[in-house]
């Protein structure tokens, strides 16, 4: 598979395979093993999913070298804090059977009990990121859901700045002066919920006559914008036709009047997240 390069120098598999509400089982394990023998090659994962023993065990079933994965999980937001983080990361790495990441992130900016001290609070909990970067236990590091503001605040005041910033991206919702810092800053975006739209743009006369231009599916046109955009697209599916049609998505090009319509499409049920407010206890994080 196709790859970015982070600043750093490491590789990362241009699509990548989210494992989010992926409770069931019987499907979150499938859903790994399928997607990984499909040929996706970056899984992301988060510890507050509640869902990285599964994926550990479709990891290590599906018989693929952990070498030839790439793997990123997030912190939760009841762990900030310098104190917090090393244990975190070793529960996460217990459930995924691995001794490495190759990217952690914050998940989130501001969190309970720190909607004053965020800055305090994320060069905190950063610190200890850093040091278990430099040990090697996570090849990579960067932050999930992060504002200019909240940028700014690492880049200027840690020793090594986020190398990711994985946010909410997709037509109707464009994260315009967060894409600008990050390009500007070297920080790769990862884009999750990439399909958001796909139902309701699937009805738009526009939309339908770009899919009749190259043949593909709503769902691959939602893709192909993301990575024209220069960004990394997550995609869940826990269907193996799905998987192999979010995959193939390299043989064709948007022009820029389609570029430009999707980027600049907007329909009411979908506004951008206000990540400045701080972030309330996510159901699954009580339970861990
Ligand atoms: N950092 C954060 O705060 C954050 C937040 C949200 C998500 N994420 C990450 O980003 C990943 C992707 O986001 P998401 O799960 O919201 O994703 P998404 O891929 O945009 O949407 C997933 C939904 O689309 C359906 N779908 C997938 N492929 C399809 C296709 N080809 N045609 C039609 N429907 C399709 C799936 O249904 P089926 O499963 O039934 O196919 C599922 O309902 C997450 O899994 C997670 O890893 C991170």
């Amino acid at each position: 598979m196709d790859t970015y390069t982070l600043v750093n120098g490491i590789s990362i598999p241009r699509i990548g395979y989210g494992t989010w509400k992926n409770l069931n089982p019987k499907e979150c394990v499938n859903g790994i093993k399928y997607a990984l023998e499909l040929g996706f090659k970056h899984i992301d994962c988060a510890r507050v999913y509640a869902n990285e023993k599964l994926v550990g065990q479709g990891i290590l079933e599906s018989g693929v070298e952990r070498k030839d994965i790439f793997i990123t999980s997030k912190l939760r937001n009841s762990a900030h804090g310098y104190e917090h983080v090393r244990k975190e990361v070793e529960a996460t790495l217990a459930d995924l059977n691995t001794d490495y990441l190759d990217l952690y992130l914050i998940h989130w900016p501001v969190v309970a009990g720190h909607q004053e001290d965020w800055r305090e609070d994320n060069l905190d909990t950063w610190k200890a990121f850093e040091e278990l970067y430099e040990e090697g236990k996570l090849k990579a590091i960067g932050v999930s859901n992060f504002s200019v503001n909240h940028l700014e605040n690492l880049v200027e005041n840690a020793r090594i700045a986020p190398m990711v910033n994985q946010i909410l991206i997709h037509p109707g919702v464009l994260l315009t002066e967060e894409m600008e810092y990050c390009r500007k800053h070297d920080i790769l975006l990862e884009a999750y919920s990439p399909l958001a739209p796909l139902s309701v743009l699937t009805k738009n006369e526009t939309f339908q006559k770009i899919m009749a231009n190259h043949g593909k599916s709503p769902a691959q046109i939602l893709i192909r914008f993301i990575l024209e955009l220069g960004a990394l697209p997550l995609t869940k599916t826990i269907h193996p036709s799905r998987m192999s049609e979010n995959l193939h998505v390299n043989d064709f090009s948007l022009t820029k009047e389609e570029m430009d319509f999707l980027a600049t499409w907007s329909h009411p049920d979908f506004t951008p997240r206000d990540n400045q407010k701080e972030r309330p206890p996510q159901a699954l994080d009580a339970k861990i």
